[in-house]
């Protein structure tokens, strides 16, 4: 696989939307943004850690979470398929973001793992479009990775090596004026 080099200064951050902290989807984020970047990501939030203050607004280490995805270069997001779409839970994260503006300049990376195929589109077709809501680039189709052979099924690997070079680009794209 290869994908051309992060531009100096590029950070990079997975986000995972799942109420059971450190799961199977958390660390497909992270081995997805390993395979794009080729290094650890530098930032990894676990919504559920944020816990009751995503419920209102305002609070510090929600303010302190949003600005980190804000401010990164490339974002993985990634949540399991709860019937049929993304968690509640990380919609009420990203609701925390402003509409259209939130993830100006942040090229993004739709991740969703589920129990079987019936959801592959899930990624394409609801969380992607939510992440464009936001402002967010999304160069890339979702990826849908399944559960239980996600580490080893070659899935993520061939995604990284159909579309990695594309998101990499789209980091080190200039913004237009
Ligand atoms: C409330 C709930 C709803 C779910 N709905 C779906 C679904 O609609 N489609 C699907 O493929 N898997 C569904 N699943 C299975 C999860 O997507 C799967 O267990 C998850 O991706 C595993 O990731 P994790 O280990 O990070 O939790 C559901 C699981 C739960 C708990």
């Amino acid at each position: 696989m290869s994908t051309p080099p992060l531009p100096a200064g590029s950070t990079v951050t997975v986000v995972a939307g799942n109420p059971k902290p450190g799961s199977r989807t958390l660390d497909a984020g992270v081995r997805l943004a390993q395979a794009l970047a080729g290094d650890p990501p530098d930032h990894v939030v676990d919504v559920v850690d944020l816990g009751p203050g995503l419920l209102g607004w305002g609070d510090p280490g929600v303010a302190a979470a949003v600005s980190t995805v804000a401010s990164s270069s490339l974002v993985v997001v990634a949540s399991p398929t709860f019937k049929a779409t993304y968690t509640g839970l990380l919609k009420v994260f990203l609701d925390q973001f402003e509409t259209a503006e939130g993830l100006r300049d942040v090229v993004c990376v739709p991740l969703m793992l589920g129990a079987g195929p019936a959801h592959a589109m899930a990624p394409e077709a609801s969380l992607r479009p939510l992440l464009a809501e936001l402002g967010g680039t999304c160069p890339a189709p979702g990826l849908y990775l399944r559960d239980t052979t996600y580490a080893d099924d070659g899935v993520l690997e061939a995604y990284v090596e159909r579309w990695g070079p594309a998101l990499l680009r789209a980091v080190a794209a200039p913004v237009p004026a």
